[in-house]
């Protein structure tokens, strides 16, 4: 099968199209023809192999994984002998992250667990936009608590894979949603059904009279505090992404910042989950979200993806696709 490869740690360059052996589906996994794939942060900072204390776990020497690539959706060729849940034939999308990535691949093997079916309303570009980024928005959601209808709830980084994601669930949650974006996305994320757009390079948030339940950081650089400022007394901020240094002091402050403010302040890992995948395909299925995907690359692209991802030039999610031109 073709597949893109890195043997070293690298920008986009260190990636070649190769000729490698399919995966064989080990008793408990399920062999996927991947139809589409799509890009994610952590893609970028495998490649690089960045921050340094990743390479604990991807190899410090090199990558042990040679084949990155996430989110995927395609069909199951093959099963091993203890699957139950899926069969050949099956159309089915998922999270790799948490089982060996291998995405950018013609094929690849995962446990059933990373997997669920693919909502048949979706091509498989757009089923393949939602794993990661589309259960990372929900459960960084729900870090604060359930969210219930009539709260303010602002996403800061609302243009991008899980920001586009955070304002379609959040309103499907009945929240109020006020999102803050660049001048050029401003239009998405009306169209996304936010109720509030800031057009950040214009505006600044955290000096206006607003105030929220909910902050969610998916992107941005503010400190804490200025989040905070925004925030009704006992709101919640969760840090999902963004600048380092705020999401270490969300990490390993948040507590005790907590109890000094009054407010909760709170980092999210999130964690692939068929649970909260299976709950998306239920949302999306109903048409209440819809995945937002910016632009297609063919598999041999994949760097030429990659940096036009990091230029930030994406509206939501880049999406690798397979050819399948045999073998
Ligand atoms: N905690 C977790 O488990 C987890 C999981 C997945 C991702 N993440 C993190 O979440 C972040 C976003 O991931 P993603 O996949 O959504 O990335 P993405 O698709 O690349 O989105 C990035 C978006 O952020 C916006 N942005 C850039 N600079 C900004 C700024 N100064 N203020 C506000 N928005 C800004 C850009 O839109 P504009 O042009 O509108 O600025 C861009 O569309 C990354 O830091 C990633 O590492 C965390």
């Amino acid at each position: 099968m073709q597949a893109m490869l890195y043997r070293r740690y690298g920008g986009p360059e260190v990636l070649r199209l190769e000729t490698v052996a399919e995966p064989a589906p080990g008793p408990d996994d399920v062999q996927v023809q991947v139809h589409a794939a799509s890009l994610n942060a952590a893609d970028a900072y495998l490649l690089k192999g960045e921050p340094a204390l990743l390479r604990l776990s991807s190899g410090l020497r090199g990558p042990k994984r040679p084949i990155l690539g996430a989110d995927i959706a395609g069909r199951v060729v093959a099963v091993g002998g203890r699957v139950t849940q899926f069969q050949p034939g099956d159309a089915v999308y998922g999270d790799l992250s948490g089982f060996g990535f291998g995405g950018f691949a013609e094929y690849v093997c995962a446990p059933e667990r990373a997997l669920a079916l693919k909502p048949e309303r979706l091509s498989f570009e757009q089923a393949a936009a939602v794993p990661l980024a589309g259960v990372t928005a929900l459960q960084a959601l729900r870090g604060g608590g359930p969210v219930t209808a009539g709260q303010q709830v602002l996403v800061h980084g609302a243009s991008g894979g899980v920001g586009t994601f955070a304002v379609q669930l959040a309103r499907s949650f009945g929240a109020t949603v006020t999102a803050v974006c660049s001048t050029r996305k401003v239009e998405l994320a009306r169209s996304l059904g936010a109720d509030h757009v800031v057009d950040y390079t214009q505006e600044d948030f955290t000096q206006s009279d607003r105030r929220y339940d909910l902050i969610l950081v998916v992107n941005g650089s503010r400190p804490l505090t200025a989040y905070r400022r925004a925030l009704r007394p006992g709101g919640c901020c969760v840090v999902a992404g963004g600048a380092i240094p705020q999401i270490l002091t969300a990490t390993l402050l948040g507590p005790a910042l907590s109890l000094a403010w009054g407010v909760s302040v709170r980092n999210v890992l999130a964690q692939p989950s068929q649970t909260d995948l299976t709950f998306l395909s239920g949302l999306l299925e109903a048409g209440e979200v819809v995945p937002v995907v910016d632009r297609c690359f063919p598999l041999r692209e994949l760097p030429e993806a990659l940096r036009y991802r990091a230029a930030g030039l994406a509206s939501g999610k880049v999406v690798i696709t397979m050819e399948h031109t045999g073998g």
